[in-house]
C-alpha cells in the first residue's frame, strides 16, 4: 500500500479510538454535566500543546467475555503538553470507556506516563473518573493500583503531583490523589470515598447519597481531602492554571518569577488589625496588603479555616504563607489546622518556596474533644514541619503570640531567618487574664475589693509582659517594626536569603509525627 494509503489508515484508526466509549457513552456523559476525557485535557492544556501516546493500547483480558471487548485506549488517555508554557505530563481516565476503570493496560499507561514525568522531572496531573478496580481483572487490576502508589510516593517531594476528582474515585483508587500533592474538586461532580452508599447500607443500615457522602463540598469543607473546590469544571481549570504559575517544575528549581505590576497599591495596613487583642479581623487583608498585586492564592480555604494557607509573590518570587485567622475560633491552633498548615509547610520546603508567616493566636485549642482526637500528635506536626523547613523562613508577629502557639509559629526557636513584631505585639506564656489568675490568686482572694486587684494585677502583668520589648531585649525579634515597613522588610529578607545554607545532621529520614 503506498504511504498515502497508509496515512488514510491511520486517519481512520484515530478516529475510531478517539470517539472513545461511542456516541451513546459519550452522551451519557453530557447528560452528568461532564467533559469528556479529552475534552478536559484540551481545556486544561495550551492551545494545540496536547501529544496523545498509547492512543492504539489494547488490554490483554481474556475472562468474563473481556475476550471480545474492545476498549479503546483501555479507558485512559495519556500525553504530554503546557501550560503557560510549563512542561506537563497528564493522564485521564475515560468514564465512557469501561466507566473508566483501571485493568493491566490502563495502569501501565499511567505509570508509564508517571515515569515519564519522573524522569523529565516535570509536573504531573491526574485527572480521575473511573468506576475502580476492573472487576474482570481481578488482582491484575489490585496490582496496576499498587505500582502507581509506589510511584506516587516515589516522585513526592521530587516532582509536583496534582490531582483531579472529576467523577467517582472509590475504594482503592482514592489512595493516589490522597499521595499527591493538591487535590481538586468539583462540585455535583467529584465523588470520593472508600466504602459507597450501597455497602453502608448492607453493613450499617444508614441511607446516604454520594453527594454527601463524598461530594466536592465534603472533601473542601470536612475531611480537608480536597485543596480547592470549584463549582464547576472550567473553573477548576483555570485554578489549575493559577496553581502551576506559583509552583516550580520539580524541587531542583525555583518557581517562575512574575514581576509585580507597578506600583503596589497603597494599603492601610495598620488599619487592618485592631488594637484589642480580642476584636477579630481577616488575616487575609493584611497577606493581601504584603503580598505583590494584592494576590493571593488559598490552599484549603473551606478547611480548618483558623489558619490560612496559601501562595503568594514578593517582589516577583513565590513564597508560601502560614497565617493564623483570628476571624475563625481567634486563630487558634488545634487538630485540624495543625494538619493543614504541617502539610504546606512540607510542600513549601520540599518544592523550594520560602514561608512568611504572620502570628496572631491565643495558643493552642483547649478542650478534652481535642486532647482526644490527638492535638498533642497533630500539633507536633506543626513544630516539627517548620523546624525540618531550611526555606528562608521569615516571620511577623502581627498581635498575641501566647505560649505554645509562640513557639509553633515560626519563632526564632525553630530557626526561623527574621523575625519582625509590630508594636502592638504580645508575647508571653499565656494572656494577661488567665496569667494574672494564677500567679496573683493570693493578692487577689484575700484582696478588699478582689474584682478591683485582679484588674490591677491584669494590668501590671500586661505592662511588663503584653509587649513585644522582652523578646526583642533577649534577641527572639530581631525588630520591632511599623505595620507600613512589613512588605519592606520581607523583600528584603528574601534579597539578603538567596544563598541561605542550612546544615543538617545526615539522616535517612526523620520521623515526624505522621
Ligand atoms: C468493570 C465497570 C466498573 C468496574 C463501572 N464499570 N465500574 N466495569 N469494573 N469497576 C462499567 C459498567 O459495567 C458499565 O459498563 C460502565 O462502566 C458504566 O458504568 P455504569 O454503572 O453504567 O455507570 P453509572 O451508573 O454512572 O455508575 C458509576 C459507578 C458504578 C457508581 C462507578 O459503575 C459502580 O458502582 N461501579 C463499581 C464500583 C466498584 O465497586 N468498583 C470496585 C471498587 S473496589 P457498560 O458495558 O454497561 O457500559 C476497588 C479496589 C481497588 O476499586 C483497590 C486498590 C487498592
Amino acid at each position: 500500500m503506498p504511504l498515502k494509503g497508509k496515512i488514510l489508515e491511520l486517519k481512520k484508526r484515530k478516529e475510531e479510538v478517539l470517539l472513545g466509549g461511542g456516541e451513546q457513552a459519550i452522551a451519557k456523559q453530557q447528560a452528568m454535566g461532564k467533559l469528556t476525557a479529552r475534552e478536559r485535557v484540551i481545556a486544561l492544556l495550551d492551545e494545540d500543546s496536547f501529544n496523545e501516546y498509547d492512543l492504539f493500547a489494547e488490554h490483554e483480558a481474556r475472562d468474563f467475555g473481556m475476550e471480545s471487548k474492545v476498549l479503546h485506549g483501555d479507558g485512559v488517555i495519556i500525553g504530554t503538553g503546557t501550560i503557560y508554557g510549563a512542561p506537563i505530563a497528564i493522564f485521564a481516565q475515560d468514564f465512557t470507556v469501561a466507566g473508566g476503570s483501571l485493568g493491566m493496560m490502563h495502569a501501565r499507561k499511567i505509570t508509564k506516563i508517571m515515569d515519564y514525568a519522573l524522569r523529565m522531572r516535570i509536573p504531573l496531573i491526574g485527572i480521575n473518573d473511573s468506576g475502580g478496580a476492573r472487576i474482570q481483572e481481578g488482582v491484575n487490576s489490585l496490582a496496576g493500583y499498587g505500582e502507581i502508589f509506589f510511584r506516587n510516593t516515589l516522585a513526592s517531594g521530587v516532582v509536583p503531583q496534582i490531582s483531579v476528582i472529576l467523577g467517582p474515585c472509590a475504594g482503592g483508587a482514592v489512595y493516589s490523589p490522597a499521595l499527591t500533592d493538591f487535590v481538586f474538586t468539583v462540585d455535583n461532580i467529584s465523588k470520593m470515598f472508600i466504602t459507597g452508599p450501597e455497602v453502608i447500607k448492607t453493613v450499617l443500615g444508614e441511607e446516604i447519597s454520594m453527594e454527601e457522602l463524598g461530594g466536592a463540598r465534603v472533601h473542601a469543607e470536612i475531611t480537608g481531602n480536597a485543596h480547592f473546590y470549584a463549582e464547576s469544571e472550567m473553573e477548576c481549570f483555570e485554578q489549575i492554571k493559577k496553581l502551576i504559575t506559583y509552583i516550580p517544575w520539580n524541587n531542583t528549581k525555583k518557581a517562575r518569577r512574575f514581576e509585580p505590576k507597578d506600583p503596589k497599591p497603597e494599603y492601610n495596613i495598620e488599619k487592618i488589625v485592631p488594637g484589642d487583642p480580642k476584636q477579630p479581623y481577616d488575616v487575609r487583608d493584611v497577606i493581601r496588603a504584603v503580598a505583590d498585586d494584592s494576590d493571593f492564592f488559598e490552599v484549603h480555604e473551606f478547611w480548618a479555616a483558623n489558619i490560612v494557607v496559601g501562595f503568594g509573590r514578593i517582589n516577583g518570587e513565590t513564597v508560601g504563607f502560614v497565617a493564623n485567622q483570628p476571624l475563625v475560633l481567634a486563630g487558634v491552633l488545634d487538630v485540624d489546622s495543625s494538619d493543614k498548615a504541617a502539610r504546606f509547610i512540607r510542600y513549601c520546603d520540599a518544592f523550594n518556596i520560602p514561608l512568611v508567616t504572620l502570628v496572631d493566636l491565643p495558643g493552642y485549642l483547649p478542650g478534652v474533644d481535642q486532647e482526644h482526637a490527638g492535638v498533642i500528635r497533630h500539633g507536633a506536626k506543626v513544630l516539627y514541619a517548620f523546624s525540618e523547613a531550611s526555606v528562608p523562613k521569615m516571620t511577623v508577629i502581627l498581635r498575641k503570640a501566647y505560649g505554645g502557639g509562640y513557639i509553633a509559629m515560626n519563632s526564632r526557636h525553630l530557626r526561623a531567618d527574621f523575625v519582625f513584631a509590630w508594636p502592638g505585639a504580645e508575647i508571653a506564656v499565656m494572656g494577661p487574664e488567665g496569667a494574672a489568675n494564677i500567679i496573683f490568686r493570693k493578692e487577689i482572694t484575700e484582696a478588699e475589693d478582689p474584682e478591683k486587684m485582679r484588674r490591677l494585677k491584669v494590668k501590671e502583668y500586661k505592662q511588663k509582659f503584653a509587649n513585644p520589648y522582652v523578646a526583642a531585649s533577649r534577641g527572639y525579634i530581631d525588630t520591632v517594626i511599623e505595620p507600613y515597613e512589613t512588605r519592606k522588610l520581607l523583600i528584603h529578607a528574601l534579597e539578603v536569603s538567596v544563598n541561605k545554607v542550612s546544615d543538617r545532621p545526615w539522616k535517612k529520614h526523620g520521623i515526624p509525627p505522621f
